[in-house]
């Protein structure tokens, strides 16, 4: 065994182990449009290749590490800060991570591009309010019409649609299988994976 007792391993000996390039995929829209569903079934697949991602999904960080935030601006501000600083580590390692957060503002998302810098790629999960308020697939848009949830994205709170994602996903057209694959596509393009 060799000792490198100051050396800092450099990220491109990660990435070459796992075969590929670290990055953050980071889904927004709406709540129910398909973020968490895409990302779930996307890392299923890049297993089934021998890729490694790991998912950072808003709803289940706000169970721990964001569990003290809510969903003021500056709250979910601090919850987009958060995530991407936890997402910029993983991506360092050669992760190929998968955030799956509303994020429903232009400036949340220049601050996750800010700490991401080029690792970061934006997919708008794309379905309107109507079709999500129809899915409701968590109950939350019948709570929100009944008064009893302050603040959410689309209804008291603004979506504001991303003006130049890397990648659309419109789930009211496409199936998961097919952003799936549109997203495999681009992880090629970008010389992510092989
Ligand atoms: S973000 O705006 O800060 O990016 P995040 O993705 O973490 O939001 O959390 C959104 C999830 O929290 C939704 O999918 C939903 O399950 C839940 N939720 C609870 N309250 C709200 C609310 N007021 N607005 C939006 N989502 C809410």
């Amino acid at each position: 065994m060799h000792i490198h007792p100051s050396e800092t391993l450099p990220r491109h000996h990660k990435e070459t182990l796992l075969g590929q390039k670290g990055c953050v995929l980071w889904f927004c829209g709406l709540s129910g449009s398909g973020k968490s569903t895409i990302a779930n079934s996307l890392e299923h697949v890049l297993h089934d290749k021998g890729r490694f991602a790991i998912r950072l999904d808003g709803d289940n960080l706000r169970g721990g590490l964001n569990s003290n935030l809510g969903f003021s601006d500056n709250d979910r501000l601090e919850n987009i800060r958060r995530t991407a600083e936890l997402a910029k580590v993983l991506a360092a390692n050669g992760v190929i991570v998968l955030c799956s957060l509303i994020t429903p503002r232009g400036a949340f998302r220049d601050l996750a591009r800010g700490i991401l810098g080029r690792d970061f790629h934006e997919f708008y999960v794309k379905a309107d309010f109507a079709t999500c308020e129809a899915r409701d697939p968590k109950g939350l848009y019948a709570k929100a019409a009944a008064g009893e949830i302050k603040d959410f994205t689309g209804r008291d709170s603004a979506f504001e649609e991303p003006q130049y994602p890397d990648l659309v996903l419109d789930t009211e057209t496409a199936t998961v299988q097919d952003s799936v694959f549109e997203i495999l596509e681009y992880l090629r393009g970008k010389g992510i994976t092989a």
